[in-house]
């Protein structure tokens, strides 16, 4: 399974997102799932801000691009190569202020094309092109924004991330948000640790079942083919 996975915590050994997305690698691993890992750390490696540059050649036709056009879009062209060649995308970050990291919303922007991440259609619609791969989102946030918290509706993170993904095919992502940590005792920081320990769990487990069926099929289908 090729899994194109993306780090976002400012943080590095401290980051509870970061051990948790590895934490989730690990448990695929043991689920004898054969991954093959295309890493990106967007706070190494940040996605340019979307300049003027990029809204005008990015919403150009791709036949008149001038070669200054194209060299405006060539980094945000590879990585959204790297989005449609993984078959499952694991993206871990913090909350910063209700929604997520801008590294990571600059990685949206980034990879959010026409022609490329998503088609027009001929009745003019948009059709989002990554609808064949599975999407795992893992969260980490000070307080607890579960429902019936007092900050439930301050929850700017979630539904920014369905609607960004949503538009590019995304139509049913995995949400496992480790939540509160650090503004909790470390009591309910320990249980919101154990909870997505045990979330990650069953996604590695339902993530590898699919993960064999398909290599089945193919199995099947070259034998068929032989
Ligand atoms: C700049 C900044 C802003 C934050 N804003 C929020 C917030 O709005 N809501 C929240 O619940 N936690 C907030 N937090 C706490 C982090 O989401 C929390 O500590 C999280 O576990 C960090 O993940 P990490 O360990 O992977 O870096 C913020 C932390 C920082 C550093």
């Amino acid at each position: 399974m090729k899994i194109m996975h993306v780090d976002a915590s400012a943080k590095r050994e401290r980051s509870n997102s970061r051990a948790l997305s590895r934490y989730f690698l690990e448990r695929l691993r043991e689920q004898h799932v054969d991954l093959d890992i295309d890493y990106l750390d967007v706070t190494v490696d940040t996605p340019p801000h979307v300049t003027e540059a990029f809204a005008i050649a990015t919403y150009t036709p791709a036949d008149q691009r001038t070669d200054a056009m194209k060299a405006t879009l060539a980094s945000s062209d590879a990585l959204c190569e790297r989005l449609l060649a993984a078959d499952a995308l694991v993206f871990a970050m913090p909350m910063y202020n209700w929604s997520m990291p801008s590294a990571f919303k600059a990685f949206i922007d980034s990879v959010t094309r026409t022609n490329l991440t998503y088609v027009f259609t001929d009745d003019g619609h948009t059709a989002g092109q990554l609808g064949r791969q599975k999407v795992l989102f893992i969260t980490s946030r000070g307080a607890d924004l579960r429902a019936g918290s007092p900050y439930a509706a301050m929850d700017a993170l979630t539904p920014a991330l369905k609607a960004a993904f949503g538009f590019l095919g995304v139509a049913d992502p995995t949400f496992v948000d480790a939540q509160p940590l650090q503004f909790a005792d470390p009591e309910a920081r320990t249980e919101a640790l154990e909870r997505a320990h045990a979330e990650l769990d069953a996604v590695a487990v339902e993530w590898a079942k699919s993960s064999s069926s398909v290599e089945t099929n193919d199995e099947v289908m070259t034998a068929c083919q032989e």
